[in-house]
């Protein structure tokens, strides 16, 4: 195996009074895709730091969707933090699509022979988070300023400041896991990046209750209120959605508004049987569509979120998050175990490819399933068309199945 960067650890003698570490992988952002990549690098023996901005608790502390695509659990299995996902999560066979009156399942296993599970994105991070750590993994908290140099070069490295002391990462690549809000992005010069952008005129107002949930499986619902979703996260754990305005604030809607709101927005017989009570987290997310290109400039890549954002109907961010990690961790293992730059030089191609068809799915969903503000009467009777073309055509179906549990990598 390649090993030209062992992880060490000293200090700079004076005048720079500042810490210097080696790695193979500086990774920024621990995240899933961060501590996911960083896990199966470690599987194969390559090193890597994690740099996050916040602490661990607040990583923990934020709510995402919970739905895992075949290809993050066949990932998940491969970095040896399955065992609870196995365990605690649900798999889920298809999915129930409602439109007025009207309700249809579209059977994943029927259509694809694949299912999907049914697991909170906080559980997976929490799993990583366990794993890194019980193998000593270097995960560097509270980390500010950073900064990625010479990612154009052979030897990049990242500084960043602790405890308002200056630290400095020689490594070998980059890895930029660092989310929507974070630098590596930005690094990339603005006459290499492009970006494609589109802003939904709506918002999700999302609750978690100590609730059992209404059904089962999920349901995608288009009301003429607005679009609502049903999710869970066990058996006495339920996560809601309501389309609301961006104007909205959570402390708009009591939990009373948001339980009447709900139960207007799906069928009769399901609302008859929701099980109300106190929500535990009530937050309002934007929808986006977001994409930059290219997703590797020299020796930085990015990775989830830092490149590509999509709403959140039909649950495809962690996964695209995932395919990313899954291209990215066998380009460095082509380098680092054959010797060889193909799977780091396809990276962006590969990965972006799969981004876009993930982005594509996640548009379609949302525009079909949303009230929009400037919705004419045509636009409304497509909608309610394309719901009916879906319900009675079995090739549509599957084109739906076939994205909703993952396009192959
Ligand atoms: N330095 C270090 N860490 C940073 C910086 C920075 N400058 N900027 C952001 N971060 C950290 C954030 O604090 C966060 O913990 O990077 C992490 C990025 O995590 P996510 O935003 O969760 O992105 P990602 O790991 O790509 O996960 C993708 O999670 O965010 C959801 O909707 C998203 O489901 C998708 C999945
Ligand atoms: C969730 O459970 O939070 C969830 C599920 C499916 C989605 C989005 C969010 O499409």
């Amino acid at each position: 195996m390649r090993n030209d960067a062992q992880l060490a650890f000293y200090t700079c003698t004076p005048p720079c009074h500042s810490a210097l570490m080696k790695t193979q992988v500086t990774i920024i952002g621990g995240g899933p895709s961060g501590l996911l990549l960083s896990q199966l690098l470690h599987v194969r023996g390559i090193d890597s730091v994690v740099l996050e901005r916040k602490t661990k608790d607040y990583v923990l502390g934020r709510i995402r969707a919970g739905v895992l695509e075949r290809g993050l659990l066949d990932l998940m299995r491969e970095a040896g933090v399955a065992d609870r996902m196995e365990a605690e999560g649900y798999p889920h066979d298809g999915t129930l699509i409602s439109y007025g009156d009207e309700m249809f399942r579209v059977d994943f296993t029927k259509h694809t022979g694949h299912a999907v599970m049914v697991y909170g994105q906080t559980e997976v991070t929490r799993d990583l988070y366990a794993a890194r750590e019980a193998a000593g993994g270097a995960i560097i908290y509270n980390v500010e300023d950073v900064v990625i140099c010479d990612a154009d070069s052979d030897t990049p490295y990242v500084t960043y400041t602790v405890d308002g002391k200056t630290a400095r990462i020689n490594c070998d690549f980059v890895a930029g896991c660092d989310g929507f809000h974070g630098v590596s992005r930005n690094t990339i010069p603005d006459n290499v990046r492009r970006e494609y952008e589109k802003i939904y005129p709506f918002g999700w107002l999302g609750i978690l209750s100590e609730t059992p949930p209404v059904n089962h499986e999920l349901i995608y619902a288009n009301s003429e209120r607005g679009f609502a979703l049903c999710s869970m996260r066990n058996e006495n754990l339920s996560r809601y959605y309501i389309q609301c305005s961006l104007s909205d604030s959570p402390s708009d809607w009591t939990d009373t508004a948001f339980w009447e709101e709900l139960r207007r927005r799906i069928p009769a017989d399901q609302a008859k049987k929701l099980v109300t009570g106190p929500s535990i987290e009530k937050s309002i997310a934007p929808l986006r569509s977001f994409v930059t290109e290219p997703m590797r400039w020299g020796r930085l890549f990015l990775c989830g979120d830092a490149a590509h954002i999509v709403p959140p109907t039909g649950a495809k961010g962690l996964n695209t998050a995932a395919s990313d990690v899954h291209y990215l961790y066998n380009g460095l293992r082509d380098y680092y175990e054959n010797d060889s730059t193909a799977g780091i030089d396809s990276y962006s191609a590969k990965a972006l490819a799969r981004v876009w068809k993930a982005e594509r799915f996640s548009w379609w969903f949302s525009s079909l399933m949303h009230r929009y503000p400037d919705q004419s009467a045509f636009d409304h009777r497509i909608q309610v068309a394309e719901l009916e073309f879906l319900r009675s055509n079995d090739a549509a179906q599957q084109a739906m199945a076939e994205n909703y549990v993952g396009l192959p990598y």
